[in-house]
């Protein structure tokens, strides 16, 4: 039987060194109900930045988003911030969201094609990291990416330079993007924000192995794992990891991997950036600043950027 991508993934990672998952795999339904409690703990301050910068600029999502124009979300559209935007925006031609979960997209569309009568929604099943083919349907309308969440944070800053180019290509010429970035600041601030005291969070990460347990036969002991998250200021990150607090063997796949005492699994990173460092990226992925809105605190960026060449 052939391995799962996931099964492939999980042992490649655990085979490394420095052992390291992918963010990728929080997201089981699970993971996704955690993720939504983690938005809703009094440190975890992104979301909450987010939504209220998206609200205030509603006004501005009329002139940025031309009549009849498509908007085109990377990533699930599950979120009250999408519809802030589609509430914001007048006379949308269309909706398309893209996401790998086919069953997650066609749920969502039939809520917001309830929520949104006028609205056509279009959504594409596809990994927003790859190239893929927008609905034939947006031909020649106006196209607006949006991409929320600081879900960039999570590419390694490379990436995240193929992404935007990648973004670039598939929307085209005079098309815009809509990122949502989060924004250095004190550590303290970002470490509370990844060690709930709650333990939310520490669920989160740990729900990962519980999740290699359930689909890969895998026997993580997970009293054995602390939630390690800390912010890395050389490199502009927040780090995640899942520490063994002793020596011991883990069977996954039917494969055995060591620990040490102290030894790390790398789960997460989440990029902070200034407005200067994201602007700067961004140009070098052939896009150019139009705006940038903020909180008050500037905690957190939402960056209108348009594509060069428009
Ligand atoms: C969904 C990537 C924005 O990095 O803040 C929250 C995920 N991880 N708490 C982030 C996350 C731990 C989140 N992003």
């Amino acid at each position: 039987m052939a391995a799962s991508p996931f099964a492939r993934d999980v042992v490649a990672g655990l085979s490394a060194r420095p052992k390291r998952l992918s963010p990728k795999y929080f997201y089981d339904a699970i993971g996704s109900e955690l993720f939504e409690r983690i938005t809703d703990q009094v440190e975890y301050y992104p979301t909450r930045t987010e939504a209220a910068i998206l609200t205030d600029h509603a006004s501005d999502f009329a002139t940025l988003i031309p009549a009849g124009a498509a908007l085109v979300e990377f990533g699930s559209g599950s979120s009250a911030k999408t519809r802030i935007v589609l509430r914001a925006a007048k006379d949308l031609g269309a909706y398309v969201p893209v996401d790998i979960s086919g069953e997650f997209l066609d749920a969502e569309a039939v809520r917001l094609r309830a929520d949104f009568p006028q609205l056509t929604v279009l959504p594409v099943v596809a990994d927003f990291v790859e190239t893929f083919g927008l609905p034939p349907e947006v031909a020649g309308k106006p196209l607006v990416g949006f991409f929320p969440g600081s879900t960039i944070g999570n590419f390694e800053p490379h990436e995240a330079c193929t992404f935007l180019r990648n973004a670039g290509d598939i929307l085209g010429a005079g098309a815009k993007l809509i990122v949502g970035v989060d924004l250095e600041k004190d550590s303290a601030i970002l470490n509370a924000a990844y060690n709930d005291k709650a333990g939310v969070t520490a669920d989160f990460n740990l729900n990962l192995l519980a999740r290699i347990n359930r689909e890969l036969g895998g026997n993580f002991d997970l009293a054995c794992f602390d939630h390690h998250a800390f912010y890395n200021r050389e490199r502009h990150r927040i780090e995640m990891h899942l520490a063994s607090i002793k020596r011991q063997k883990v069977k996954v796949c039917g494969e055995t991997f060591d620990f040490r005492v102290g030894e790390t699994i790398h789960t997460e990173s989440s990029y902070k950036y200034s407005i200067d460092s994201f602007v700067a990226l961004a140009r070098g992925s052939g896009w150019t600043s139009r705006a940038v809105w903020t909180d008050a605190e500037q905690k957190f960026s939402v960056h209108v950027l348009a594509r060069d060449g428009a």
